[in-house]
């Protein structure tokens, strides 16, 4: 069972050059700060969270689905879900979230329009596409938030339908929020009653509640579900994350199957155990104290990368209480070395908890040197906060 020399070099290597690799990386929102080293042991197991994570009984018997549903309450209650009135999985990433979110919806109201901002994830589309609902792009202004206008417009031409708001809590490039306090008096202007709103909360889910002010984005703002990844803010090596919803909706697509003694109440059948393993020990072992001081240090790191690319010419832009902070884009040697996000014209660093002032200044003195002699290798942005 032993690997040869050859093939066990190769794994050395690779561990070698994640090792590397994860020095220079800082652009995309995972963090790297929490080790898991000590929950390896549980590797020796096939946990299969297979059906309903609030079922008992199912006849396959490893699972970790109590851990589960002690990650979920702690979601629950920082995204303020009704006491009693929510249900919700751990998930395979913020995508899986997301498709649960729209699905529900497409249960409630069939007829349903989506509506989600041209800086939505790339997911949403082909998610939508899955599920073959109706959708509509709304423009977004230039910090990357929803153009409430342009969505009130969208609404009022088609007021026979039921909207479906597809809400962004951090949008992938600018991490522009959405604000569902606006939407809803868009939806309450227009008299709308029957309504669904998902808030896609990928990376802000992990600590928009320690933000003051606090964002408008979870349960006690309107949300009807919400999709959170595990493997940003909580630095799960392995992808992961949460989905929860309002249980009411819940109820009206769930059955029982026999085969596996409990409920289908979730996409996937096979669920990894191991993840929401890696989730409780990250919120016992911080608590929300400790999350808040991650949290606090990486917007203390985006301070300073701020500061250190306006030092040097570069404008730099950032949404209040965002750890992302936009760039015009760089030379693509840059882009490559530092593993930064690029879209249109724009690139972006996102300050997780992990990133040191070391990697901001070696990221700037990079940039610096690879402008052509008149200074001028950066492209005017397109993005005015
Ligand atoms: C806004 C947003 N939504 C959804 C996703 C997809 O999340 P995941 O990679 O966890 O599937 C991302 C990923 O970066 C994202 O930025």
């Amino acid at each position: 069972m032993a690997l040869s020399t050859t093939d066990g070099n190769r794994l050395s290597d690779h561990l070698a050059k994640l090792g590397t690799y994860a020095q220079t990386e800082l652009g995309y929102p995972c963090a790297f700060d929490i080790d898991y080293k000590l929950l390896a042991p549980f590797l020796s197991y096939s946990q299969n969270n297979i059906g309903d994570p609030f079922v008992e009984g199912g006849r396959y018997r490893l699972n970790s689905h109590e851990f589960e549903r002690e990650v979920l309450e702690f979601f629950a209650e920082l995204t303020h879900a009704p006491d009693g009135g929510w249900w919700g999985y751990v998930t395979n990433g913020g995508t899986e979230g997301n498709l649960y979110g729209m699905y529900l919806a497409r249960e409630l109201f069939p007829e349903g329009v989506v509506y989600f901002s041209q800086d939505s994830h790339y997911s949403v589309a082909k998610n939508l596409h899955f599920l073959g609902m109706k959708s509509i792009m709304i423009r977004t202004q230039a910090n990357g938030e929803m153009d409430y206008d342009d969505l009130k417009e969208a609404i009022k031409m088609r007021r026979e339908v039921t909207p479906i708001i597809f809400a962004n809590i951090g949008t992938t490039m600018k991490e522009g929020r959405d604000d569902l306090q606006v939407i809803r008096s868009i939806l309450d202007d227009l008299a709308m009653e029957r309504r669904y709103i998902h808030s896609d909360a990928a990376l802000c889910g992990g600590y928009a509640a320690f933000l003051e002010p606090r964002p408008s984005w979870d349960f006690s703002d309107g949300a009807d579900s919400i999709a959170i990844s595990g493997h940003k803010f909580f630095a799960s090596p392995i992808p992961c994350g949460i989905v929860l919803a309002r249980k009411a909706h819940v109820e009206r697509i769930s059955h029982a199957v026999s085969y596996i003694g409990t409920r289908d109440t979730t996409i996937s059948g096979s669920r990894d155990g191991f993840s929401p393993i890696l989730l409780w020990h990250a919120i016992k072992s911080l608590g929300v104290d400790g999350m808040k001081k991650r949290l606090h240090k990486a917007m203390a790191m985006a301070d300073y990368t701020q500061l250190r690319f306006q030092e040097v010419g570069i404008e730099a832009r950032r949404n209040a209480g965002a750890l992302t902070v936009v760039i015009p884009m760089p030379p693509a040697e840059v882009c490559t070395k530092w593993q930064l996000a690029t879209s249109g014209d724009i690139s972006h660093v996102i300050c997780m908890p992990h990133v040191t002032k070391e990697q901001i200044d070696a990221l700037v003195d990079d940039i610096v040197a690879a402008r052509d002699p008149t200074g001028n290798a950066q492209n005017t942005p397109s993005y005015v906060a």
